[in-house]
């Protein structure tokens, strides 16, 4: 299972590199205005220091609701740098927009996905990835996992290569359970992969080890 970070912070995307187990980034506009990343220029130049840092996809999210909008701005951004992939929502112009860039082997995600039904229109668009945001379906009392489950099913059933990128990861659990389902990347908060790193059992075992160690041994 492919690793992205779902943040605009350099430093955090940085960070999560330089443990060598990142294989990309995913941002929203939500996100980049986390960061104060504002007007065309500094977002554009923002999404290049993105690719600039890790070694695989970057999703940036056109703003555009209409048709010739969506597909100006997305050949703008898959212009900017291999590793762009254009993050479209899933709207109707959103898929008219994803057959385009699939015709020119532009690299797509289709965003905000909250059905099974959902990922199979962008999969038969030729969408690269579909995400289904699980945190949010969670939060209205509706298991994220299961439309995980329901799209994994489809897309084994018919041979369909588009990748499922589970999006909206609240805990560690939530990769953990994506990984057992079969999601093809989880895309999440710095400190939820990080907290993957984490076992009490660890820290307990590795005092002793040390311990050990230097009581017979000269520190
Ligand atoms: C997906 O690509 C989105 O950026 C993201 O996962 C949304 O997560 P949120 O529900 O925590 O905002």
């Amino acid at each position: 299972m492919k690793f992205f970070i779902d943040t605009a912070n350099i430093y955090e995307i940085k960070e999560a590199q330089n443990f060598g187990i990142l294989d990309g980034v995913t941002t929203n506009p939500s996100l980049m205005a986390k960061e104060k990343i504002k007007g065309e220029k500094n977002i554009i130049e923002h999404y290049k220091k993105i690719c600039s840092v890790v070694d695989g996809d970057v999703s940036a999210e056109v703003i555009s609701t209409d048709l010739d909008g969506i597909i100006s701005e997305g050949e703008k951004l898959s212009q900017l740098d291999q590793k762009i992939v254009v993050k479209v929502p899933m709207i109707k112009n959103g898929i008219k927009a994803i057959k385009h860039f699939s015709s020119k082997n532009i690299k797509t995600n289709c965003t905000l996905i909250f059905s099974a039904g959902q990922a199979l229109i962008a999969a038969k668009a030729g969408a690269t990835y579909v995400s289904p945001f699980i945190g949010r379906l969670d939060d209205i009392s509706t298991d994220g996992l299961n439309i995980i489950s329901d799209i994994r099913k489809i897309f084994d059933n018919y041979n369909i290569n588009t990748q499922i990128l589970a999006a909206s990861i609240r805990s560690p659990l939530h990769i953990i359970s994506c990984a057992k389902i079969g999601s093809d990347v989880i895309t999440s908060p710095l400190n939820s992969i990080l907290k993957l790193f984490e076992h009490p059992l660890t820290d307990i075992g590795l005092k002793k080890f040390l311990d050990d160690h230097y009581s017979v041994n000269k520190k």
